[in-house]
């Protein structure tokens, strides 16, 4: 099967089951050394513009472009004349005059939208408010190096039904993984995302969303939270706190769940909030693990978008 030369990733349904299933593969090899493929010629660029915070996505990014022999450009916004109101699509197509591939980070999903419509290299979703892709890859390649599989599985998200729920979704009807999304009635996923992972999983996986954190985590494989409050809804996060705790991964829902059940977290963690202390530095807990798979699992979409494997 064909790689994903010169494709974007806006979304988790914008790869098929296939080119998924390819993906983690190619980010298992990467990460046990089986595979190594190198930039031949004029090292490739992969330039970073972020509109909000990030640790793991730009160091993960920046370290999977230098063993790929390839250079990053991270170009602070506040630094670009994008921050003085230089139309988006203008920055979008003079990137493209220079850079090989883009990682952006947005707040609307239409802007990273935008770039990838008004630029021909390879544009990549490093978050936006709706979703957040890249972060899904890792989470899978965590899942299937703990279980040796994925279809058949049940993760159980809790907390916020945001960007990473959305993702999740998609992502587990995309390998054939039941999801369930426990959140608070007013802040279930959006419909049309469930909408879509249910189109995904045609009837081969659950999709299921729920307030009930005690039922949703019954006979789960992987329980996986988020902050309660994301990057732009900070003004929220105390007035979110009472509501969401039901949610919260502490020792007594754990219990609930499968008793091999492994504990997510893409991280930023909140500690006693949406996850324990306990929880997080416990045995069950893969989020390091999980961490260390954004590089593998994105070397792997960055040397497959620009051709390399
Ligand atoms: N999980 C994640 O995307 O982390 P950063 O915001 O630090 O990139
Ligand atoms: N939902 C979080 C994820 C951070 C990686 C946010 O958008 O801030």
């Amino acid at each position: 099967m064909a790689g994903l030369k010169g494709r974007d990733l806006l979304g988790m349904a914008d790869l098929s089951r296939e080119e998924l299933a390819l993906l983690l593969t190619h980010a298992r090899q990467l990460k046990s050394g089986e595979l190594m493929p190198m930039a031949q010629g004029r090292p490739p660029v992969l330039g970073l513009l972020f509109y909000k915070a990030s640790t793991r996505t730009r160091m993960s990014f920046s370290v999977a472009m230098q063993h790929l022999g390839g250079h990053v450009i991270d170009l602070p916004l506040n630094a670009t004349q994008v921050s003085r109101g230089e139309p988006l699509v203008d920055t979008a197509r003079v990137l493209d005059r220079y850079l090989d591939v883009l990682a952006v980070r947005t707040f609307a999903q239409a802007d990273v939208e935008l770039y990838a419509k008004h630029a021909k290299m390879p544009i990549i979703n490093a978050l936006t408010d709706l979703e957040h892709p890249c972060q899904m890859l890792a989470d899978l390649q965590t899942v299937q190096e703990n279980f040796g599989q994925l279809s058949g599985l049940t993760m159980t998200y809790l907390g916020d039904g945001n960007n990473v729920a959305h993702s999740i979704l998609l992502g587990c009807a995309l390998v054939g993984m039941n999801v369930r999304i426990a959140t608070p009635e007013a802040y279930k996923p959006d419909p049309a995302i469930v909408k879509q992972a249910e189109a995904i999983a045609n009837g081969q996986s659950e999709v299921t969303i729920t307030t009930d954190p005690i039922a949703a985590v019954k006979n789960a494989q992987v329980l996986y939270t988020d902050v309660w409050a994301s990057m732009g809804q900070e003004d929220e996060a105390a007035s979110r706190i009472p509501l969401f705790q039901p949610y919260q991964i502490n020792d007594a829902l754990l219990k609930e769940a499968d008793r091999e059940a492994i504990v997510l977290h893409c991280l930023p963690a909140h500690r006693e909030e949406e996850i324990t202390n306990s929880v997080i530095e416990g045995p069950q807990s893969r989020v390091w693990d999980q961490a260390e798979n954004r590089l593998h699992a994105q070397k792997a979409l960055l040397a497959s978008v620009l051709g390399m494997i």
